[in-house]
């Protein structure tokens, strides 16, 4: 058959409030034109974050009931660690309440001032957790990353010869070695199993432990199935094992690829590493059996995780983002090449480029969805990287709005209406103007600045 169809029925559901443009037009004012500001049900789809998003199933839902919430020893951990290790065959698995909790003990022990934790590009809490010790984040993604239009299957990859220098160069100042997959920041583009393997060779090489940050790990697997030699007869289970037999530890937001609403870990292979994680854990976490979480969450990613490798599922979801991207692609809409594991990354420069970067072209396309079509996606631009410490700002490399897509929430037709809702602003694309910030933070101002629209 053609159509590629939501491999799953619906048993519950949520009403979407329809709002009308008048509504639409006012809360926006209320909120200074920040859809953070928005109260999500006045968004009639929300593509803000694929984050915590996800629809649960049936079983997972069953699996909360049989969460047993034993402060120490629970067999909700025990399904948890074993779920996650048939996967990701680490030493020592240890829960946390989501990524960014896993990457702030990671870094409290490895990071300090004067160290250099490279990746392909690090997402921004893992940034913000490697720079809050004095550490210094690296990107070294290949160059093929930076240019929307390059078609190369692995977008996500480290430049090889870049980490090597690195290393050899400065190598006493470098803890490890990250990789990010799929690459998040850099338009959801996977990295590919000769990539993974080769920065792990080069890594143990120098002494250095190589940990992925496997948020979506099932979907950059789906790509490596997909896309390169080899691997298509293989499946995703045996894959995914193979991205993280190389590797010796990893960071993981449950709230991602494992269906899951809560929840994450930070899985070690080193002993001596895992004792001091959890003693830090038992700090700002939790005791090692549940971490950050309760015992139903960890029953809840122990089914996620069986679920999440599901080959009918990874078709499907990587199509709904294909179909969108085509579809926009067919418009004129220039988006970033290839489509994401999970989202639509619209390159807003180039498709207003009477809008300035300095004027937020980004942000303008991501407010006129909303007053349009009731649709909140997020500026991946200037509004989000353009703050310098010292006040003044820069124009981002580029200036993106992001698409993304919850996972087993939206059907066909929400994707439909999205793409109508482009048709209408691709008609009315020269009138949308730019904006002004009026108030911002002194940090991570996209979440809390107020702007005004320029006449
Ligand atoms: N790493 C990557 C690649 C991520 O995309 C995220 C979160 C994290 C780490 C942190 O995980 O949210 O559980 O603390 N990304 C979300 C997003 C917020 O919208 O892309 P967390």
């Amino acid at each position: 058959m053609k159509t590629i169809i939501e491999p799953f029925r619906i048993k519950v559901v949520e009403p979407i409030r329809i709002t009308t443009p008048e509504e639409r037009r006012r809360l926006l004012g209320d909120v200074g034109w920040n859809l953070f500001g928005l109260h999500s049900d006045d968004v009639i789809i929300d593509l803000l974050t694929d984050s915590g998003t996800s629809a649960m199933s049936a079983e997972q839902w069953s699996a909360v009931m049989r969460g047993d919430e034993s402060y120490a020893g629970s067999p909700s951990f025990y399904r948890f660690e074993s779920a996650v290790r048939e996967l990701m065959p680490f030493r020592h698995i240890i829960p946390t309440h989501q990524g960014r909790a896993a990457e702030a003990i990671l870094f409290s022990i490895v990071g300090g001032p004067g160290r250099l934790i490279p990746s392909n590009t690090h997402f921004d809490t893992t940034r913000g957790n490697i720079e809050a010790t004095g550490a210094t984040a690296v990107d070294l993604v290949i160059a093929e990353a930076h240019d929307p239009d390059s078609p190369h299957p692995f977008k996500g990859n480290i430049d090889l010869a870049r980490l090597e220098r690195l290393l050899r160069d400065q190598g006493e100042r470098v803890p490890l070695v990250m990789l990010t997959v799929t690459n998040n920041a850099g338009g959801g583009q996977p990295v590919s199993l000769e990539n993974i393997r080769a920065a792990a060779e080069v890594a143990r090489r120098h002494g250095k432990p190589l940990i992925i940050d496997g948020c979506r790990f099932a979907e950059n697997a789906w790509f490596i199935k997909c896309r390169e030699p080899g691997q298509a007869d293989r499946s995703v289970k045996d894959i995914v094992r193979d991205m993280f037999a190389v590797a010796d530890g990893m960071t993981m937001s449950a709230k991602k690829d494992a269906f899951a609403n809560i929840g994450g870990w930070l899985a070690l292979n080193d002993d001596m590493l895992a004792a001091a994680a959890r003693n830090r854990l038992i700090l700002t976490e939790g005791f090692p059996t549940y971490g950050g979480l309760a015992g139903r969450d960890l029953d809840a990613i122990a089914v996620g995780l069986h679920e999440i490798v599901d080959e009918q599922y990874l078709r499907y979801r990587v199509r709904t983002n294909e179909y969108i991207g085509e579809k926009l692609t067919a418009l004129g809409v220039p988006i970033v090449q290839p489509v994401g594991g999970h989202a639509v990354f619209v390159d807003a420069r180039r498709f207003l480029p009477h809008i300035p970067p300095l004027e937020y072209p980004g942000q303008s396309l991501a407010v006129a969805l909303y007053e349009h079509g009731g649709i909140r996606a997020c500026e991946i631009g200037t509004v989000m990287f353009g703050q310098r410490p010292d006040g003044t700002e820069v124009a981002a490399d580029m200036d993106l709005v992001r698409l993304a897509m919850p996972r087993r929430v939206y059907t066909q037709s929400h994707a439909d209406y999205v793409v109508e809702v482009f048709e209408d602003i691709v008609r009315r694309r020269s009138e949308l103007r730019g904006l002004r910030i009026v108030s911002q933070p002194a940090q991570l101002r996209h979440f809390t600045a107020r702007f005004e629209p320029l006449q």
